[in-house]
């Protein structure tokens, strides 16, 4: 008879935002309410808990995941980062709202986070595909995918520019 691996008992060590955190619940517990409820970063948002639209997308160890269905058990010596890691002034963050990319803002967290997986030379296409299980009822998406394309080039001319200023 074959034998499950239980994830083992006890409080679950892990970095939130770069913040070491431990949380003693049930290592079942869904990490989007550990993050949520534990440690009160509700910036990440509850959709439809199945892994379907992307709402409360994470990274974990760099890699966005849907937090709705990684059990608090996964997370233990990872490294997470929600939207409060970017601190309200990302790059990111501005070009969401520069472009329109911003409406009820229910899908905005999880879609920025999950932009920051991207490389930044993703073109139209390549933010498209890595965007598609974010879920958006409000945009139509090409602001969306405008803004993730913003940030980039801002991002890009900005090193030039330090680097032109740091040149000799
Ligand atoms: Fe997690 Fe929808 S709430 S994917
Ligand atoms: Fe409303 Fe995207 S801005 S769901």
């Amino acid at each position: 008879m074959s034998r499950r691996a239980r994830p083992a008992a006890g409080p679950v060590a892990f970095t939130v935002n770069g913040r070491p955190v431990e949380v003693d619940r049930h290592p079942m517990t869904r990490l989007l309410d550990v993050l949520r409820e534990d440690l009160g970063l509700t910036g990440t948002k509850e959709g439809c808990g199945e892994g379907e639209c992307g709402a409360c997308t994470v990274l974990l160890d760099g890699r966005p995941v849907c937090s709705c269905l990684v059990p608090l058990a996964h997370a233990r010596g990872g490294a997470v980062l929600t939207i409060e890691g970017l601190g309200g002034d990302h790059p990111l963050q501005r070009a969401f709202v520069a472009e329109g990319g911003v409406q009820c803002g229910a899908c905005t967290p999880g879609m920025i986070v999950a932009a920051l997986a991207l490389p930044r030379t993703a073109d139209r296409e390549r933010v498209r595909r890595g965007l598609a299980g974010n879920l958006c009822r409000c945009t139509g998406y090409e602001a969306i995918y405008r803004a993730v394309r913003r940030a980039a080039h801002e991002a890009a001319d900005g090193e030039a520019g330090g680097a032109a200023e740091h040149s000799p």
